[in-house]
């Protein structure tokens, strides 16, 4: 069953999270995030994790009938850009590999607000999602993006965003008929000697930014 997060649920929200999301979301997996066989964390992750939504009542977990968190997904309000400069916490990030991440992030959001036309509205952003392996392909991550578009809805959310790493979540979008609105090949999202910043694993291509009306 499906269950909203609150403030206490938030260090077993986090656990799933560094064995699951930390380690295998595409770019995560492909710069290696996290260094492999230890038991360590990225704490600028757990932060972004944290600012994203412990406490708004929006983000959702998955459980499974022996009370196990089998999946989570985060949500927050999307802020709207002052400027389309780099914020002040990417610049300062000291963690090379996540300040990356936070880069290209950066970049989609600038590519979705370049004409300002979401400005005056009110967007939830589906942040983190992520399921347990022995759960995926079950649709597990399907009724919790459902159930966060019924929860949008009914607190007055005009649309809702999902920018995708994963081929699987960018699927998942498509089923739920939300609009592609910006796309980048992780071939065409190079450094300045034209190197690829991200290698991903097949079958992930492309970073994708969705936006549902609702
Ligand atoms: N191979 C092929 N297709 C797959 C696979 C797979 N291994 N896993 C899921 N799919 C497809 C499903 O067939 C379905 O497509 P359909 O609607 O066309 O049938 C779609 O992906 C969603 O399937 P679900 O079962 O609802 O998704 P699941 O519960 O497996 O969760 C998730 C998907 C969250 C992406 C999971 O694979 C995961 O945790 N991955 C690692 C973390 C990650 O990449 N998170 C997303 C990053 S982007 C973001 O967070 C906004």
């Amino acid at each position: 069953h499906v269950e909203i997060i609150n403030k206490d649920d938030k260090l077993r929200v986090l656990k799933f999270l560094r064995r699951f999301f930390f380690r295998d979301e595409p770019l995560n997996q492909s710069i290696q995030l996290i260094p492999e066989g230890e038991d360590s964390t990225c704490t600028e992750l757990e932060q972004y994790c944290s600012n994203a939504s412990f406490e708004n009542n929006m983000s959702l977990m998955a459980v499974s009938a022996s009370g196990t968190i089998v999946g989570v997904l985060l949500n927050g309000k999307m802020d709207n850009p002052l400027s389309n400069e780099e914020p002040e916490y990417i610049r300062s990030c000291k963690n090379t590999k996540f300040k990356k991440i936070l880069r290209l992030l950066h970049h989609l959001d600038k590519s979705v607000n370049m004409d300002g036309r979401f400005r005056d509205s009110k967007i939830l952003e589906v942040r983190i999602i992520s399921v347990d392996t022995n759960w995926r392909g079950r649709g597990v991550g399907t009724t919790l993006m459902g159930k966060t578009a019924e929860m949008a809805k009914e607190q007055g959310y005009h649309y809702l965003r999902a920018d995708c790493t994963s081929v699987f979540t960018a699927k998942m979008c498509e089923r739920f008929s939300y609009d592609q609105i910006y796309k980048i090949n992780y071939k065409d999202y190079v450094d300045e000697d034209g190197k690829p910043i991200f290698s991903p694993a097949s079958p992930h291509v492309a970073a994708v930014s969705y936006i549902k009306k609702l």
